[in-house]
């Protein structure tokens, strides 16, 4: 693979938390956009990326640019890549695109025209002709054409890198990995901040991140497939030694700590947690929220409701909101809180005074990630209610303990 732009792409929301991942990898980012990074690289940097960027979605590496104004010049420049030097003479291809100009009406005569150019060269070098499809397991070209401008790629990922593999078993409205671990970076969370208590955990997706980052376990780990894996030049060398080189932590010094009501989220979270080797470093519980154990000391509380997209829901998660906002007063002084909400009519019913407010994108509901600082007195709203009685918090490897409920005090 020769040196070339990189093009790292990820939801548009989350582009600074990949740009600060991008330079933290010691990369100098040639620009930045709404939707992603670029960088120079070859070999090196395109394993690195993928082994290692929690917020990306791909990393393309650029084949080729060039000015087209109908399909018959994409065919044209497209054919002129010598591309049986680039997928293997028995593969297969799919052909993923983003298309805005006048001279395309359906994106499919693109991805036909480009299809077509890719599987003539390599017949008239090769003799035969790769299969095509939708499966993005194999070789993936990435095309961009933008008004007058196309710019073809490689997809080094394939299946999206957003995903971190471990989610087999999707519980209610799962946080995609990549947003999840913006949150978790927009929070500042690493294995020195004392304890993580993830309520309402449904899949796991919060703790099993917060987990993996503390134990230093890079989301492309565990993969066994990727896109840059389907090119001719790829050596299976190369992702050997850099799997080789990862050092994980066994133990961490925080306490990590998911529970949600419901028995079949926590089923499937364990089962996440485990595929993600992060099982032994979460304790999970099914409980209602409030009940959720609160370590002693610094830490962070971090909880993902729903909410409510249709109208009756959101008069009864009123309630579970302003809970929310009694709980974070009451069990979790000294602690910073954050709530993820795509509902900002909820936001306003748990009544606390936010430190700060980051926006998020989910499934394109504009979303924020609320930031509390949890002392004592930090309630605006004087309304709340005497709180359950408290658990102990479960046998773990640390020993700190746990935190004794405070008692209500009304203003
Ligand atoms: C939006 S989902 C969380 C999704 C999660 N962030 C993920 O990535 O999978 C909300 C979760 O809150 C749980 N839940 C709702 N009300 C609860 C309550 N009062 N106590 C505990 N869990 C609750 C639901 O069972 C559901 O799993």
């Amino acid at each position: 693979m020769r040196r070339s732009k990189l093009v790292i792409n990820c939801q548009p929301s989350i582009s600074p938390f990949l740009k600060k991942e991008v330079e933290d990898l010691g990369y100098k980012i040639l620009r930045a956009e709404k939707n992603g990074v670029t960088i120079e690289g070859g070999w090196q940097e395109v394993i690195d990326l993928n082994m290692n960027l929690r917020t990306a979605s791909r990393v393309l590496w650029l084949i080729k640019s060039f000015e087209a104004t109908n399909p018959d010049r994409l065919y044209e420049e497209a054919k002129k890549i010598p591309w049986h030097k680039i997928i293997p003479k028995d593969g297969y291809v799919s052909i993923q695109s983003y298309v805005k100009n006048d001279f395309i009406r359906d994106i499919r005569f693109a991805n036909l025209k480009l299809k077509d150019a890719i599987v003539d060269r390599m017949h008239e070098e090769n003799g035969i002709r790769p299969d095509s499809g939708k499966e993005r397991d194999r070789t993936v070209v990435y095309l961009y054409w933008h008004l007058n401008k196309v710019w073809v790629y490689i997809d080094t990922s394939g299946e999206t890198i957003a995903k971190h593999g471990y989610r087999k078993i999707p519980f209610k409205a799962p946080m995609i990995e990549a947003l999840a671990s913006a949150c978790l970076l927009s929070a500042g969370w690493n294995d020195d901040k004392g304890s993580f208590v993830n309520p309402m955990c449904g899949s796991g997706t919060l703790a099993i991140e917060a987990a993996m980052m503390a134990a230093e376990i890079p989301p492309g780990y565990r993969r066994k497939n990727f896109g840059f894996m389907h090119i001719n030049t790829y050596d299976p060398q190369m992702w050997e030694e850099a799997v080789a080189k990862v050092k994980i932590k066994n133990k961490i010094k925080s306490k990590i700590i998911a529970t949600d009501w419901n028995g079949d989220a926590i089923e499937a979270a364990r089962i996440n947690a485990k595929l993600a080797g992060v099982d032994h470093m979460i304790h999970f519980e099914k409980m209602p929220f409030e009940q959720s154990p609160i370590p002693e000391g610094p830490g962070m509380i971090i909880l993902n409701p729903e909410y409510g997209e249709r109208l009756g829901e959101e008069v009864l998660l009123k309630s579970v909101y302003k809970d929310i906002g009694d709980f974070f007063k009451q069990s979790c002084q000294g602690k910073m809180g954050y709530i993820f909400t795509g509902n900002s009519k909820l936001a306003k019913v748990i009544g606390l005074r936010t430190k700060s407010r980051t926006e998020f994108q989910n499934a394109k509901i504009d979303c924020r990630l609320l930031e509390y600082e949890l002392y004592d007195g930090s309630r605006r709203d004087p309304e709340s209610r005497p709180s359950p009685k408290p658990k102990p918090a479960p046998e773990s490897d640390t020993d700190r303990p746990v935190k004794k409920r405070p008692r209500l005090t009304r203003k």
